[in-house]
């Protein structure tokens, strides 16, 4: 498969305005690699898997590949070399690789906040270097990391005691979106590599119920919080640690050190401290991590008490290995961004606006939520960079939950429904844990499943299966659902880094084909303005601004009934 470079892009406004253009000239209007795609998209894109496979075997063999542990299949996907080549070619002219070194270097890609975008210096070894505005951010990383070693150490040993003197047996993250969602996924992914002697509890949500249920059963004086915040401003992180502090004080008296039960992770000291924890006890970041980009920084604290420093180690260096594929294996070798083009094809040009994240390991059961926002709030975008509207749809919405759970769900609709639904099926080779021949019946049902959405089942098929005519119109499956099939050796936190890596990475690849920032989270912010200004006006019936909405107020004043206020 060739990196090409073939359909040379010559816009009609190069043409003598008004001149009537010849054959010559038409001739020497290529179309964009967009319009050949568009083409592409009526031809190989309208045409069935099953065609695809049964007329080129061998796709299924050349259609794969491999970077930093990952394989790719991407025989199931509704595209040939014709297409992949497009792609590849789109993808110079958009000066994809151009933004990803520019990432790689520090440059400010974030726009909108006028920051660099450095997650992968999260990773890079500690003899390596990177300077950005005359910073070694490499340094300070591996500073940071340095200490959290030494404080992950003294939990797991018991040396850090809590006010009454006993070890720390609970370990609660309190943080949402980005500093909980990483850390959630992570010790659930890892969890057989955790020391089961810890508790880890996550809280997030501003709903009571989260905090109460997560502290119902534990020992304040065994009980250490890390609030994690990059902003420290957060309205749910704040009340929950608020309430982490009162329910610590309540067991433990009203002159407990609260501040040996508290640790913070963050970018800001002054409200860490504010809060009343002591920065000796705060793990910085930097404002060059974005939230969702961050499970590898501090905001990883707790996956490091629960697995140790050394596997932490281990989980960068599979995050960094697949940087370094990013960063160097060739375009038509490039997991992640050929990857991040099949989400583009199957978006743009096969119209499927929605993505089934399909793990087969359960210890992945909170992948496809991580992935919810590193995606969504990455891609969910409407205007470029330079803040035009985007002239073609951008991020699909990710969904999904681990196989062969939703196989009893929700696949009849991705089976028989109206949508055509893509799907990434993820499996591990070896299992962590080998049960009679479960795993094999797992992964069975894994490729059963992927086959199945690619080929389907004909009517003639299900006729000849001898199914009474009035019936063969159910069982028919159309297939023609694109699949990616993602094998990996064995769940390891090298293997997690990786993983999520690629994901990152063909986030970035989409963004950067649509020409939006994949770095900013614009839409998140009025419904928080919003949300505080209704407080008030839920516990004291302030009349609101002159300008809210008749709905509000009226949900308002029937909320304020409900409660006899
Ligand atoms: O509301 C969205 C968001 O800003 C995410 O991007 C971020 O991960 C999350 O909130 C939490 O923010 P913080 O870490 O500052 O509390």
């Amino acid at each position: 498969m060739a990196f090409i470079g073939t359909l040379v892009e010559e816009c009609a406004a190069s043409l003598p305005v008004g001149g009537d253009r010849t054959g010559k000239d038409r001739e020497r209007i290529a179309v964009s690699n967009w319009d050949t795609l568009s083409g592409l998209a009526g031809t190989v894109g309208a045409g069935t898997i099953r065609d695809l496979l049964e007329k080129d075997p061998s796709r299924a063999t050349r259609l794969v590949v491999e970077g930093a542990g990952v394989t790719l299949d991407f025989s199931r996907q509704r595209v040939d070399e014709s297409v992949v080549d497009a792609l590849l070619a789109l993808a110079q002219e958009r000066g994809v690789l151009d933004r990803r070194d520019a990432m790689f270097r520090g440059d400010r890609i974030n726009v909108t906040e006028d920051r660099s975008v450095l997650h992968v210096a999260l990773r890079m070894p500690k003899d390596e270097s990177l300077i950005v505005d005359d910073v070694d951010v490499v340094r300070e990383v591996h500073g940071v990391l340095d200490r959290m070693k030494a404080f992950a150490d003294r939990v797991r040993s018991g040396d850090w005691v809590g006010h009454t003197g006993q070890r720390i047996r609970n370990v609660v993250n309190i943080g949402i979106g980005g500093s909980d969602l990483g850390p959630v996924m992570a010790y659930e992914a890892l969890r057989d590599y955790s020391d089961r002697d810890l508790t880890l509890r996550f809280v997030s949500n501003v709903d009571g119920t989260d905090i109460v249920e997560a502290l119902h059963d534990l020992d304040p004086a065994e009980t250490l919080f890390i609030v994690a915040s990059k902003t420290f401003t957060t309205l749910e992180t704040m009340t929950n640690a608020g309430a982490a502090r009162d329910w610590l004080k309540k067991g433990l008296g009203d002159d407990a050190d609260v501040a040996k039960h508290f640790v913070a992770v963050s970018t800001n000291a002054d409200k860490v401290a504010e809060f009343g924890i002591d920065t000796a006890n705060m793990f910085g970041f930097w404002n060059w991590v974005g939230g969702r980009y961050s499970m590898d920084s501090a905001i990883g604290l707790s996956t490091m008490i629960a697995i140790g420093p050394d596997d932490f180690d281990d989980l960068l260096a599979g995050f960094h290995a697949m940087d370094q594929h990013f960063l160097t294996a060739p375009p038509a070798a490039n997991l992640p961004l050929l990857m991040g083009l099949l989400s583009v094809w199957n978006r743009n040009f096969l119209d499927c606006p929605t993505v089934a994240v399909l793990p087969y390991e359960q210890y992945l059961v909170r992948f496809p939520a991580y992935l919810q926002q590193l995606t969504m709030e990455s891609n969910g975008k409407r205007v470029r960079l330079d803040g035009t509207p985007v002239e073609s749809e951008t991020g699909p919405i990710y969904w999904g939950e681990p196989g062969t759970n939703g196989q009893h769900s929700f696949y009849q609709l991705i089976h028989q429904g109206t949508s055509t639904i893509p799907s990434d099926v993820i499996f591990f080779a070896e299992p962590l844990h080998e049960v009679g021949d479960q795993h094999d019946m797992l992964i069975a049902n894994a490729l059963a499943q992927a086959a199945v959405f690619a080929l389907g089942r004909t009517a003639e098929e299900v006729a000849a299966d001898g199914v009474p005519a009035e019936l063969v119109p159910h069982k028919v499956m159309p297939g023609n659902r694109p699949c990616s099939v993602i094998m990996v050796q064995k769940l390891t936190p090298f293997a997690l880094g990786s993983l999520v890596a690629l994901y990152e990475h063909t986030v970035f690849t989409a963004g950067a084909i649509w020409g939006i920032d994949s770095f900013d989270q614009w839409g998140v912010e009025l419904g928080k303005v919003m949300a505080a200004a209704l407080i008030p006006q839920l516990q004291d019936g302030d009349a609101g601004a002159p300008t809210q909405d008749s709905a509000t107020t009226s949900s308002v004043a029937r909320y304020r009934a409900a409660r006899g206020r």
